[in-house]
């Protein structure tokens, strides 16, 4: 046991459905049951940089299960190793984990939930390096982290992005239009896969299996040439054409992972029309698929994932981010997980399923 008495916690990197509900049972289980203080560290690793936490009570996390976002706020820009700051009009990089680790003991904070993705657990295994007793709890909607099988907020989004998919379809059948919806994800086509697989959608273009242009316009052909009046492409951002590269949005400089992709579906909208005659149009749906309630698997993964959290932290288990194997509740070293990325195979099942039932992956 760790005979702990004051614990800290942070939600760092993109938020996503349900970290309230990581949130709520870390403060009820560490103040109710193992009778802890908990304190709320405000925007993810900013607020450990810039001194900014409070003392949590359990009335500021009442009817908080069910809200999206996170009442401590987040941040992507503040890797404590590598955090960027203006000097004389252009960004610089500190390493500012001595302030972090003071910020530390003026606070008594004797071990820290962190909760986050990849960015997150490779900041918060330096941070172990140099000391912090630290447990992650694994967050996205990407689903992209090594050592779980899946994240918590991922369902969530899926089902966003499948509902956007399916309203998308009734607009394009009237119009006999193809219709290309860029969704997130990143470098791994996690969201794409499951979204387009639940709304039926005819074309999924992921990041593991780079697309021919040639292979996806014969398919809105075919379909036209049957009747079929409409054809949805689902297209992860990180998507690529074979040979080609990914489409970069923009690059944000104060950040430790500086790339925003963005720009793949209007891509392919516009190269399917050329290509085919056919009418086509994209969409972009963005953060709405960070945004809203929780699902209820989320809200129920986000608790057991952060009781399990809670166990690991007062059995002085450290170092380790909680993680689902196998429908099973377990943990991986926090090193294992950092810097890594968790792909689609392109003979995963849901691929294969996927192919059975005739959608094509472009390639
Ligand atoms: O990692 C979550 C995510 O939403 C990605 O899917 C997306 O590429 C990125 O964050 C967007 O980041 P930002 O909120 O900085 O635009």
């Amino acid at each position: 046991m760790a005979n702990l008495r004051r614990i800290g916690i942070l939600t760092a990197g993109g938020d996503c459905p349900g970290l309230n509900a990581v949130i709520r049972a870390v403060v009820k289980s560490g103040v109710g049951k193992y009778g802890l203080e908990v304190v709320g560290i405000e925007d993810g690793y900013l607020g450990l940089i810039e001194n900014r936490m409070h003392v949590m009570s359990l009335a500021e996390v009442s009817n908080i299960l069910t809200a999206g976002g996170t009442v401590l706020g987040s941040s992507n820009k503040a890797e404590p190793s590598n955090f960027a700051i203006q000097q004389e009009g252009r960004w610089v990089r500190r390493d500012v984990t001595e302030e972090v680790l003071a910020n530390c003991r003026n606070w008594n904070l004797e071990a820290l939930v962190v909760i986050g993705g990849d960015g997150t657990m490779a900041g918060a295994a330096k941070l172990i390096e140099r000391g912090l007793k630290i447990v992650g709890v694994p967050k996205t909607i990407d689903n992209d982290l090594v050592g779980t099988d899946i994240t918590f907020g991922h369902d969530t989004a899926v089902a966003t992005a499948a509902e956007a998919l399916d309203k998308v379809h009734t607009t394009a059948a009237s119009h006999h239009r193809v219709m290309v919806v860029e969704l997130m994800g990143r470098y791994a086509g996690w969201l794409a896969l499951r979204a387009g697989l639940a709304s039926g959608a005819d074309v999924i273009l992921i990041p593991e299996i780079p697309f021919r242009l040639e292979a996806v316009a014969d398919i809105c052909q075919r379909r036209s040439r049957i009747g079929k009046r409409e054809t949805i492409i689902a297209v992860g951002e990180g998507a690529m054409p074979e040979g080609g590269k990914v489409f970069i949005d923009h690059v944000d400089n104060n950040s430790p992972d500086p790339i925003r992709l963005g720009g793949i579906g209007k891509y392919v909208a516009q190269e399917t029309e050329r290509l085919t005659g056919i009418e086509s149009r994209s969409i972009v749906l963005g953060h709405v698929q960070r945004g809203g309630t929780p699902t209820a698997h989320d809200r129920i993964l986000a608790t057991t994932l952060a009781c399990h959290a809670m166990e690991l932290l007062v059995a002085g288990q450290f170092g380790q981010m909680v993680a689902v194997q196998q429908g099973m509740l377990k943990s991986v070293p926090i090193d294992q997980v950092a810097g890594k990325i968790h792909k689609v195979s392109p003979d995963d099942g849901l691929v294969c399923a996927a192919r059975d039932i005739g959608i094509s992956f472009g390639n």
